[in-house]
């Protein structure tokens, strides 16, 4: 049988996408945030997604209404204690994540299971924060959740088969992801080949070799991608870039994913691409 009731707990960018696809699928989904007023700003995450949805005629109104009537809200972990699958999309630290999966192997009954959208930590490690390793798994999401179908599972070593069967029927049949398995290492599959591939057109523009312009232009319409390495990074954030290309690095010394000098002052001076309004390129409000 599916998952019927599931947790997640954190409801910032991902948390809220996730909730979002769950209420949507007509599960029964229960959101923990840290206090009331970040579960306020949870649900108002959610609330203005799903507006967004119908606005652009991706979602009607009836499917709207239903879908709030599945999602509830909890500033107490301890009230996951009924859930079958709790996926944890708290901030990127490892002890902050560990502490939590800790709790909830306390909390959720023995049958369930554990997932984490976690980008970089490695899931054999959290796995061993709970006495229940073998149905711990990584479930990592694309941005926005709603909009990007991509799931990647990852299973540890410790993982039981069977639940990365049943996590991915789940996600595949209910959440209609496309899903794919991805090994339990820095990067899964899709930032170990996206990565490096920005990292290379950065140095090539820090070099001096091409403009931002050039470099973005050419894989636009030269090889068909709808977006120039430079301004996806400024979409991505230099931080989150310079985040994920340090753990790889820590894991691989390739310096493939070593940071170049330019990402590191930029993120120094907060021009961290779109979300700061400069990176590669200006961008002004609206
Ligand atoms: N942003 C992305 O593009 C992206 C993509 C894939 C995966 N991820 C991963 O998803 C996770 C979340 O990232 P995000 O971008 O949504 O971060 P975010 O900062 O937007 O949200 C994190 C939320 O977790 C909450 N939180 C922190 N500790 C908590 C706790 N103990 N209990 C309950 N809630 C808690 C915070 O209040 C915050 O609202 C990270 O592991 C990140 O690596 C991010």
């Amino acid at each position: 049988v599916h998952f019927e009731r599931i947790g997640i707990v954190g409801c910032g960018v991902m948390g809220s996408g996730i909730a979002e696809i769950c209420a949507r699928a007509a599960l029964d989904t229960l959101v923990v945030e840290v206090d009331d007023a970040a579960v306020d700003a949870g649900r108002r995450r959610i609330e203005s997604s799903l507006a967004r949805a119908v606005e652009r005629g991706r979602l009607d109104e009836e499917s709207r209404a239903r879908a709030l009537e599945h999602l509830s809200f909890t500033p107490e972990l301890k009230d996951l204690a009924d859930r079958d699958l709790v996926i944890e999309a708290i901030v990127e630290s490892a002890p902050d994540k560990i502490e939590v999966l800790a709790q909830l192997d306390d909390i959720v009954g023995p049958e369930a299971v554990l997932a984490s959208n976690t980008s970089s930590i490695p899931i054999g490690r959290l796995a061993l924060a709970t006495t229940r390793s073998e149905r711990v798994v990584g479930l990592h999401f694309f941005n926005p959740v709603p909009v990007r179908p991509l799931v990647e599972v990852v299973p540890s070593l410790l993982t039981d088969q069977a639940v990365v069967d049943h996590v991915s029927a789940f996600a595949a049949e209910v959440l209609h992801r496309k899903v794919v398995r991805a090994p339990d290492r820095a990067g899964f599959i899709v930032n170990a080949l996206l990565i490096p591939y920005l990292l290379s057109a950065i140095r090539m523009c820090e070099s001096g070799l091409a403009t931002a312009a050039d470099i973005d232009a050419a894989m636009v319409e030269g090889c068909g991608h709808p977006m120039g390495p430079l301004a996806l990074a400024d979409l991505v954030g230099l931080d989150t870039t310079a985040a994920i290309a340090a753990s790889m690095n820590e894991e691989s010394r390739d310096p493939a994913h070593a940071c170049p000098p330019i990402v590191t002052r930029m993120v120094e001076a907060n021009r961290l691409g779109r979300k700061t309004g400069s990176g590669f390129y200006e961008y002004r409000q609206g």
